[in-house]
């Protein structure tokens, strides 16, 4: 694999590495998997820090499924959560008695979980449960635990792997602490 190495020299270190999150959300493939033998699933993932998560871990997760993506931002480009969300719904999707899988890059005040966990559950699924490739361990200000769960890590914040800062960073292949 090619490195990208202008990217990296903008980082203080790096946090996970490469093979380090790929094994990882092996391991979280398989789970899931036994988890929802001989059922079918709906996965709502959150654009566009998931990006990457989901592509890796659903293409290894051997389930019919169908895939919904779902846009949702609380960020608006700062490295603080603005403590709204803005959230664009799809149109024509159907939760209704789904098996439904809710997976985002990243927990963090909890916000964006709780917000979307709720919407969902207002269209009566079957069941609903949530999986995050990173748990910030922070005070939240809105208590969700993830169903499934990649790393914990401390509350700084990362880049790489899907998670941006100000539109940038996304195509990182690891994930990295920011230079100050
Ligand atoms: P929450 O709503 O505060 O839990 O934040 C969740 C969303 O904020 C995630 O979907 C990410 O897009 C974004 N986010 C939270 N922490 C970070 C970070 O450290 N780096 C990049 N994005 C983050
Ligand atoms: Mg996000």
């Amino acid at each position: 694999m090619t490195t990208i190495t202008g990217l990296l020299s903008d980082l203080d270190r790096v946090l996970l590495s490469t093979e380090q999150i790929h094994a990882r959300i092996r391991e979280m493939a398989a789970q899931i998997e036994a988890d929802y033998a001989g059922q079918t699933l709906t996965v709502v993932a959150l654009m566009d820090g998931a990006l990457f998560f989901v592509s890796d871990l659903l293409r290894q997760i051997d389930l019919p499924m169908q895939i919904v993506t779902l846009g949702a931002s609380s960020y608006h480009g700062s490295t603080q959560s603005s403590g709204e969300i803005t959230i664009q719904w799809p149109k024509n999707a159907q939760f209704k008695g789904q098996h439904v899988l809710l997976l985002d890059d990243i927990l963090d005040t909890g916000l964006t979980l709780t917000a979307i966990s709720e919407r969902l559950r207002q269209e009566q699924p079957e069941s609903l449960r949530t999986a995050v490739l990173l748990d910030k361990k922070r005070l939240r200000t809105h208590e969700a635990s993830p169903d499934y769960c990649g790393f914990e890590i401390a509350d700084e914040f990362v880049v790489g792997y899907g998670m941006d800062y100000q539109g940038r960073f996304r195509n990182l292949p690891c994930i990295g602490i920011l230079k100050p």
